[in-house]
């Protein structure tokens, strides 16, 4: 008997309708509740996600978000048998810590990720200017195709009044801003993820891309982010004293991002100012 594919078979003939006959499925990644697929067929490439287990509520969301927001590279979505899955156009591109790869292996090429970093910063200002968070920004959720940056992952992306499920819990927590992990750890639902916290998200992951490290020097702190919870993570991280890392492998960038990620929410840029920020001479 033949193992029963994890790709729901709606899902399997919305990829194949979109991408064409021949079509060839590989598994990109497999965690916490939902697996990536890329599938390949003659007409064209899209990624299939498919939720199981707590995944199915959250990549339902997902798909509803992108449907709410009118995302181009959204094709369609459903929940069948226990499973979530949503389907998208292939989006061709490295992601923003692929870009700044080479600056971290000691390039001195810093101009095309600075821009690139900006693009990142556009994109964001695009979906804050339609009234939405995207409340999970990190390294990997920006893809730089030919025509812009495309946010990916928008299970969490938020907008007062939209359902936000029980399990939000501010997103990556090694980019959580000290207010946004203030407010996970009240426990009310829902919470308000605001611009701001986008912003702190935002400069964190351009600072993570550019040094190859999270901000935040928990060993400076006496804490072992191995062995913390997450939980315990978020209570060191709302006491806003963990201290930003010392090491400056890029001042000049660094000195921009670095106010962002100290100030309070009030004082932050918005995204869009961030991003000229970091293209100002
Ligand atoms: N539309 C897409 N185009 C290209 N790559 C994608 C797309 N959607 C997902 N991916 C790839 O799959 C990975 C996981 O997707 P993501 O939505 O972040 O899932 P997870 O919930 O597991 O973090 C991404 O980092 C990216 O490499
Ligand atoms: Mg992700």
């Amino acid at each position: 008997m033949s193992t029963p594919s994890p790709i729901p078979a709606p899902a399997r003939a919305a990829a194949t309708e979109h991408c064409g006959r021949d079509l060839v499925l590989t598994e990109i990644t497999d965690r916490r509740g939902s697996a990536v697929w890329k599938a390949a067929g003659h007409k064209g490439a899209a990624a299939v996600k498919v939720g199981r287990g707590d995944g199915v509520e959250i990549t339902a969301r997902e798909a509803a978000a992108l449907a709410a927001l009118n995302t181009d590279y959204f094709v369609g979505g459903g929940v069948t048998h226990g499973l979530a899955w949503l389907l998208t156009d292939w989006l061709e591109g490295p992601s923003t810590w692929e870009v700044f790869g080479p600056v971290r292996a000691g390039g001195v090429d810093r101009e095309q990720a600075v821009a690139a970093a900006a693009d990142l910063c556009a994109a964001v200002a695009g979906l804050h200017a339609s009234g939405w968070v995207h409340a999970d920004l990190q390294p990997s959720h920006g893809i730089h195709t030919d025509t812009g940056v495309q946010l990916i992952d928008l299970a969490w992306a938020w907008r007062p009044g939209w359902d936000q499920g029980i399990k939000f819990n501010g997103g990556l927590t090694h980019l959580l801003s000290p207010e946004l992990a203030a407010a996970i750890l009240t426990g009310d639902k829902p919470v308000a993820v605001t611009r701001a916290a986008d912003v702190y998200a935002l400069a964190g992951t351009i600072w993570t891309c550019a040094t190859g490290r999270w901000p935040l020097d928990y060993q400076a702190a006496g804490i072992s982010p191995k062995t913390c919870s997450p939980h315990e993570l978020r209570q060191h991280i709302a006491t806003g004293r963990v201290p930003v890392t010392a090491d400056r492998p890029w001042p000049d960038l660094q000195n921009v991002l670095l106010p962002v990620l100290l100030d309070d929410p009030a004082d932050r840029p918005t995204a869009s100012e961030l991003g000229k920020t970091l293209q100002a001479p």
